[in-house]
């Protein structure tokens, strides 16, 4: 049967978003010498137990322990360092800061919907869902947004990748892949370091000026660590968001009558972007090593494997989630991993949701016929670990100032 996600042209590796669920939970894959986990519980289990289930895959890459690239780098680290700095850059990047952003959000957002008020067609990544999010976190940083095509060139290599991950890299290629990526990646890091520089001369109201400033116990943050905490939320500030907005459109384009639902009650715009991060999950997956010998899914894992956890199909889990092939709004409770669990939740997560809420809620005002464009059909991303909307072509129907 062709389902939404082969006609959308999703990797094809995802079978969870093809209605099929995982012959186990839990299961070795031994060409590419690693553990696919893909229920919800399990995944759930691992994220609430950062002792057994490392974040710190240096061991399986020796190369990421470089200081230079691991410092500040909150997504490899284990606690009690992880606490330490999450602490200190939770500081800068507090609810508070993110709840202000909204009159800019809904101002630009505004901009950018203005540049294509009048066309009968657009595409709704490169006019919105890419520049809102990179502009925002750019701002919120400091460093100039007029800069994203630079950014854009410097993180585009590091998701271009179509090729599932595997520790047995006998050719040699997946090394040569990511040599490739650091060395695309290193201008950026060289302007964000350029950037904070500045910063500890002269301050400024910005992000960065406060992460060079944040101050816990006494401890400040090295450059390095500023540099690549930094360089997480540009990056993150990339993709994610972008995905998110490019889904949500999509999922409630592929089901009007819940598209129809959330237009004509809005307090159902936070469902759906909740919904659109369980039923196509942006980040599909997230890596993780057992520090022991573990039970996990009815096996046993010899210590220090490296696991794979899908938190896509974990969102799909039919243990978890009643009828999970179906893209519900007003789905309650809605327990979706779709930014993770645990101590390394997705930091940025209210600002992501703030963004989707307020351009949902925009593109629902301004667009009453908006819909996809049969002559053009979307793109996916091609990595097999993300799920996300690349290009989106629409057709306006008409457009309200
Ligand atoms: C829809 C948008 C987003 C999705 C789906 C998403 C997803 C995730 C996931 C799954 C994790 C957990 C990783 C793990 O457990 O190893 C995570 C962590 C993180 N995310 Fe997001 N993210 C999004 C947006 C953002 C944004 C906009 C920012 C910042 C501006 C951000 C910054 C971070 C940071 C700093 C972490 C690391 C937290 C830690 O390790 O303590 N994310 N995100």
């Amino acid at each position: 049967m062709t389902t939404l996600a082969d006609q959308w042209g999703i990797h094809p590796e995802q079978f969870w978003v093809r209605g099929q669920q995982p012959a186990q939970p839990v299961e070795f894959v031994e060409e590419l010498g690693l553990w696919n986990v893909y229920g919800h519980q399990e995944a759930a289990r691992i994220f609430s137990d950062p002792r057994t289930y490392s974040s710190d895959l240096t061991m399986f890459f020796p190369e990421i322990a470089d200081p230079s690239m691991s410092e500040g780098n909150l997504l490899q680290m284990d606690p009690p360092d992880h606490r330490k700095l999450r602490n200190l850059v939770s500081h800068a990047f507090t609810p508070k800061i993110v709840a202000d952003l909204e009159p800019r959000i809904h101002a630009l957002t505004g901009e950018l919907l203005d540049a294509v008020a009048d066309k009968q067609s657009w595409e709704l990544v490169a006019d919105l869902a890419y520049p809102l999010p990179v502009i925002v976190i750019a701002d919120l940083l400091g460093v100039p947004s007029g800069d994203r095509e630079l950014f854009r060139h410097w993180v585009d290599a590091l998701f271009a990748n179509a090729n599932q991950f595997s520790l047995k890299d006998e050719s040699g290629e997946q090394a040569r892949e990511f040599q490739k990526q650091q060395e695309q990646l290193q201008p950026m890091l060289d302007y964000l370091r350029a950037h904070a520089a500045e910063r500890r001369t002269k301050p400024r109201e910005d992000l960065l000026t406060q992460l060079v400033q944040a101050e816990v116990d006494g401890d400040r943050l090295n450059d390095n660590q500023v540099v690549n905490f930094a360089s997480i939320l540009l990056l993150a500030g990339h993709i994610t968001t972008t995905m998110l907005l490019g889904n949500t459109i999509l999922c409630l384009d592929a089901h009007p009558e819940q598209a129809a639902q959330v237009r004509a009650d809005r307090s159902k715009v936070p469902g759906a972007i909740e919904e659109s991060l369980r039923f196509l999950s942006p980040f599909s997956a997230v890596a993780r090593r057992n520090t022991e010998e573990v039970e996990l899914g009815g096996v046993r894992l010899p210590a220090n494997q490296m696991l794979m956890v899908w938190v896509g199909a974990a969102n799909r889990d039919a243990r978890q989630f009643d009828r999970p092939e179906v893209f519900d709004v007003t789905r309650d409770p809605n327990p979706h991993l779709g930014f993770g669990r645990g101590i390394h939740f997705c930091l940025g997560a209210p600002l992501a949701r703030l963004e989707g809420r307020v351009a949902l809620n925009l593109l629902l005002d301004r667009f009453p016929g908006l819909r996809t464009d049969p002559e053009a059909p979307v793109t996916f991303m091609p990595s097999p670990n993300l799920t996300g909307v690349r290009s989106l072509p629409l057709l306006t129907g008409g457009a309200r100032s």
